[in-house]
């Protein structure tokens, strides 16, 4: 919390994943109030650490990375701090997705239009793209089966992108991150198949 409160990315994330949200009141309470403080007043929707974000560094290496619906831009904050070469974009919809001031310099675009402004990019990254919004499809769509995706979110069936998208990246590697009790977002690497 007080280096969400001082814009830092935190050095490693507190170990949540055993926590039972419903045991009592108090933890549950505590808990919400906590994510809803990092998500809605922050802008850090996965949990952003120093640890696994060198994991993700490491594995893009010298690539250029494109990020779309970067939000605040932690991720892309502390991917930068670890050498990538990236941009970090998102369509400003404040009012929809809360308070979020930006932690690194993030360009104000629809991830559409990012991607065909970015033809240099080698690697996409989006984490956490809304729920059931078809766009995450949209997106991959453009971007197409060659280069590789980064997706931060939950599997098949979870609260973030689609069905369909989940479905159509086929994965080549995950690595596991910190999650708020309850969620199970992970990092998935891997390329889209349309009509798989
Ligand atoms: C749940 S937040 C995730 C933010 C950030 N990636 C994270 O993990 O903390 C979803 C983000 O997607 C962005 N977004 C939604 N639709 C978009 C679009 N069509 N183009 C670009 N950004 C979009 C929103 O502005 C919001 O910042």
């Amino acid at each position: 919390m007080e280096a969400l409160a001082g814009q830092t990315i935190p050095k490693s994330a507190p170990d949540l994943s055993n926590i039972d949200i419903i045991a009592d009141d108090e933890t549950e309470q505590a808990i919400m109030l906590a994510r809803s403080y990092a998500q809605r007043r922050h802008g850090m929707w996965a949990i952003i650490d120093s640890i696994w974000t060198r994991d993700l560094a490491d594995w893009m290496g010298e690539r250029t990375c494109l990020e779309v619906m970067a939000g605040a831009g932690w991720l892309a904050k502390s991917l930068s701090a670890h050498g990538v070469d990236l941009v970090a974009t998102d369509l400003d919809v404040k009012a929809k997705w809360g308070k979020r001031p930006t932690v690194h310099p993030v360009k104000a675009l629809d991830a559409l239009t990012a991607i065909v402004q970015h033809p240099e990019a080698e690697v996409l990254l989006v984490s956490w793209p809304p729920y059931a919004d078809p766009i995450i499809e949209q997106v991959a769509e453009v971007w197409g089966t060659e280069r590789p995706i980064i997706y931060i979110g939950e599997a098949k069936g979870g609260c973030t992108a689609t069905e369909v998208f989940c479905t159509q990246l086929h994965i080549v590697e995950k690595l596991e991150i910190p999650h708020w009790p309850g969620l199970h977002d992970e990092v998935m690497i891997g390329n889209y198949m349309i009509g798989r």
